[in-house]
């Protein structure tokens, strides 16, 4: 059987983990919204029209922040569109995703669902088609007290008190030729400038993402990272990097390996982020925001036909409702240890997205909402991954892919919470064989909890029909002579949390 070992160098800190790492995203887009967090009329339905079945769900994945309201779809957004008495609302053309918005959800029902499932809202403006003084126009509006007309409206319109958005995106994806209002990088940088030094002009303490690329894959990549960031480097504290990993042509290698192409690309953004850095002579280190990452099987969509005619674009589409694999979920833990892995840049991070279009949760209209492959990775790293990370070098044997070159059998990443526990996240890609792993951590521990995710079918999903066909188990850990023993099956995600053995 092959053998992997990891060990730990305890007093060398890789970087605190931001809890913002753990966030989200709710785009109106398909079913996310509509008939997703929001269904009146649905048997758990509260006053307001959320299902209370996927705000439990939301809960027990452990998500921080929500980003909002897109995506492509916030390029051809009118905020104020969605907000005011329901029945006035506007019904818009949704050119992004060739439907129809009935904008029965807006900002203030977007704030009202924050509260009740406890997370943070990070709002993205619109700077495909729109500009500055709409960009202020919402801030003030979100964020300031009272006495101004926009803030006495926010308050009209039912919410006291301001909402209080601290992270704001400058625009989506604006590198993408599909976005509404793509352009250069010199020409978004500009704007991007301009926007952010307005935005600091409001509140000093608002957080910015600049848009990086929409893929590392992007013609663009490098170039516009740095000529945005020369416009904006003083004026913004993110920027963002966004990657969707799929398998292509049955080439599980390549895929199980996504994760070296993920370091890759936040280790290239940092190093233009600081090349910047050292031409502004700047004192300022820029984080990385990773707010679109997931698994997607983006091709099949650009294959499917889309509806042309505007006159006949749907409300709600069922729209990107992958259905994950173990195997997804097992390429989506390790997404997640890459991330953390780079603890020191990556600052925030938003998984796309939350509820039915590329999601960890499920529903069905009037019928039961339920976990999807990639929920529990995303659950219980976050629940078990906090603190701080701690460096780890992984000896493993090697997986020769066609796209990422060899990639280690094994990647890793151990944190220590600041009640002195740790936890270990592996992922093991060999695709035939188990391996024993060895993870030299010194001193004396217990495994508290331990969960291994692996089944003896990779392509095994849950669905409507059987939503509780994948789960998690045990993964029969030891510790010995202050080291953790595990087999790991093949392809497989596990999640080990340890405390002191006296305590
Ligand atoms: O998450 C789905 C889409 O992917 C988003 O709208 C866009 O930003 C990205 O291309």
């Amino acid at each position: 059987m092959p053998a992997a070992r990891i060990t730990l160098f305890p007093g060398s800190v890789v970087g605190r983990i931001d809890p913002r790492v753990y966030g989200s995203f709710v785009e109106h887009l398909g079913r996310c919204v509509y008939d997703g967090i929001h269904e009146p009329g649905h048997p758990t339905a509260d006053a307001e029209g959320f299902r209370q079945d996927v705000l439990d769900l939301v809960r027990e994945l452990g998500v921080t922040t929500i980003r909002y309201p897109g995506g492509n779809f916030v390029s051809g957004y009118r905020w104020e569109d969605g907000v005011g008495p329901k029945a006035d609302r506007p019904v818009r053309l949704d050119l992004a995703w060739h439907s129809t918005e009935t904008n029965q959800v807006g900002l203030h029902e977007f704030a009202d669902w924050n509260r009740k499932a406890g997370t943070e809202p990070m709002l993205a403006i619109n700077l495909g088609t729109r500009g500055v003084l709409d960009a202020l126009d919402l801030a003030e509006y979100a964020n300031r007290r009272s006495g101004t007309a926009l803030a006495d409206a926010r308050i009209a319109n039912g919410d006291v008190e301001p909402l209080g958005v601290r992270m704001w995106c400058l625009g989506n994806e604006m590198d993408g030729p599909w976005q509404l209002g793509h352009r250069s990088a010199d020409d978004y940088g500009k704007l991007a400038s301009q926007t952010a030094k307005a935005l600091k002009q409001l509140d000093p303490g608002l957080e910015l993402v600049v848009c990086g690329s929409s893929s590392a894959f992007m013609p663009t990549f490098g170039e516009w990272e740095r000529t945005v960031l020369e416009h904006t480097y003083d004026d913004v504290e993110f920027i963002s990097c966004h990657a969707y990993y799929e398998e292509y042509d049955g080439d599980t290698a390549s895929f199980l390996g996504s994760a070296v192409n993920m370091d890759r690309f936040i280790e290239t953004v940092a190093a233009t982020a600081d090349h910047v850095k050292a031409l502004k002579r700047s004192d300022k280190t820029v984080f990385i925001s990773f707010d679109e990452w997931n698994v997607w099987y983006l091709t099949r969509y650009e294959q499917q036909e889309r509806i042309t005619d505007p006159e006949v674009w749907p409300i709600a589409p069922r729209l990107l409702e992958d259905v994950y694999s173990v195997l997804d979920a097992v390429v989506f833990g390790s997404l997640m240890i890459s991330l953390l892995k780079h603890a020191d840049r990556v600052k925030a991070a938003s998984l796309a997205q939350l509820v039915n279009v590329i999601a960890p949760i499920m529903t069905e209209p009037g019928g039961p909402a339920w976990r999807q492959t990639t929920f529990f990775p995303f659950a219980l790293t976050s629940r078990l991954a906090r603190g701080q990370v701690l460096r780890s070098e992984v000896t493993a044997d090697l997986l020769p892919t066609a796209r990422h070159g060899d990639v280690p059998l094994v990647d890793a990443v151990v944190t220590r919470d600041d009640d002195g526990s740790l936890t270990v996240v592996v992922v093991h890609r060999g695709l035939d064989e188990p391996t024993a792993l060895q993870v030299d951590l010194g001193g004396d521990w217990t495994v508290a909890e331990s969960h291994l995710l692996a089944d003896p079918d990779p392509s095994a999903a849950n669905t409507l029909q059987q939503p509780d066909r994948v789960g998690t188990r045990p993964v029969g850990a030891e510790v010995r002579d202050g080291a953790l023993h595990l087999e790991l099956p093949p392809v497989a995600w596990a999640i080990v949390h340890l405390v002191p053995a006296s305590a």
